[in-house]
C-alpha cells in the first residue's frame, strides 16, 4: 500500500488528480470509478483542469440512495453528472449510476453488478471513507465477498449525510457496489481528509482487516494508494 500524507485537503485532491492523470497517460484507460461526498470534490475540480475532455471514458458510480431519482439534486446520479461527467465531457450514455428510482432496487442492484462486469474492469476506483469506516455504502457488518446489493444505512451514516438532505428525511436504504466488486478494480485510491476520518484511515494504514471497518478489507488489494491530509492521517502509527 502506498500512503501519501499532504498538509491540506486541497493538496490531497491535487495529489489524487495527478495520480489519475498519470495512470490515464500510462495505459489504455477506459473506466473511471467515482466516489461522491465532499472529500473528492477537489479531485474532480483538479481532474477537469488537468485531464483533456474524455468522451470515450466510462464513469461508474459506487452507490446511490434507494427512492431518490437521478433528477433529484440530492442524488448521487446528480452529483456525478454535475461534478464529474459535465466537467470531464463524458456523455450520459457513458455514465453508469445505480437507478435509485428503479421499481425493484434488488433487481437494479443485480443489473448494476452486470453492467460493471460488462464494461469493466474498472481501471481506477476513487474511494472516500465514512466516519464509521464504510466504503461506498458497505456499512460495518459487510463482508469482503459482498457484491452490488441493497443495504440498510446505519443511523450514524444517515446523520453524517443529513446535510445533503437539508432537514428532509435521509433515505434508509441504498444500492452499493460490494466490497468484492470494488476489489476487482485494477487500481484503488482512497482519499480521506479531516480528523473525523483519522481512526478509519489509521486502521487501513495498518494493513490489518478489522471486521467492523469495511475500508480495511481494501488493504489486501495489489494496487492501493491512500491519500490523506494531515488531520485524517494524524493517528497513523499512533
Ligand atoms: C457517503 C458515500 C461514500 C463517501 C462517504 C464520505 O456515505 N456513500 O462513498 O465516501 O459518504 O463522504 P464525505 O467525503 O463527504 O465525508
Amino acid at each position: 500500500m502506498r500512503i501519501v500524507i499532504t498538509q491540506t485537503a486541497d493538496e490531497a485532491g491535487r495529489q489524487v488528480a495527478v495520480d489519475i492523470v498519470d495512470r490515464m497517460a500510462a495505459r489504455a484507460f477506459r473506466v473511471l470509478g467515482v466516489a461522491t461526498g465532499a472529500t473528492p470534490l477537489p479531485v474532480y475540480r483538479e481532474l477537469a483542469r488537468r485531464a483533456p475532455a474524455h468522451a470515450l471514458l466510462e464513469l461508474v458510480a459506487l452507490d446511490e440512495y434507494v427512492g431518490v431519482s437521478a433528477s433529484d439534486p440530492r442524488s448521487f446520479g446528480a452529483y456525478v453528472a454535475r461534478h464529474i461527467a459535465a466537467p470531464l465531457g463524458v456523455p450520459p450514455e457513458r455514465v453508469h449510476v445505480p437507478d435509485g428510482a428503479a421499481p425493484d432496487p434488488h433487481t437494479e442492484a443485480t443489473a448494476f453488478e452486470k453492467v460493471i462486469d460488462r464494461i469493466g474492469p474498472v481501471d481506477l476506483q476513487i474511494l472516500g471513507v465514512g466516519t464509521n469506516g464504510h466504503v461506498g455504502f458497505n456499512e460495518p457488518g459487510s463482508t469482503p465477498s459482498s457484491t452490488t446489493r441493497v443495504v440498510e444505512l446505519t443511523e450514524h451514516t444517515r446523520r453524517d449525510n443529513a446535510p445533503s438532505f437539508a432537514g428532509a428525511e435521509v433515505p434508509a436504504k441504498a444500492i452499493t457496489q460490494g466490497v468484492s466488486t470494488i476489489l476487482r478494480a485494477r487500481t484503488l485510491i482512497v482519499v480521506a481528509t479531516g480528523r473525523r476520518k483519522a481512526a478509519a484511515v489509521a486502521a487501513l494504514a495498518r494493513g490489518l482487516v478489522v471486521d467492523d471497518l469495511p475500508v480495511t478489507f481494501l488493504a489486501q488489494h495489489a494496487d492501493l494508494t491512500l491519500v490523506a491530509d494531515a488531520a485524517a492521517g494524524s493517528l497513523i502509527d499512533a
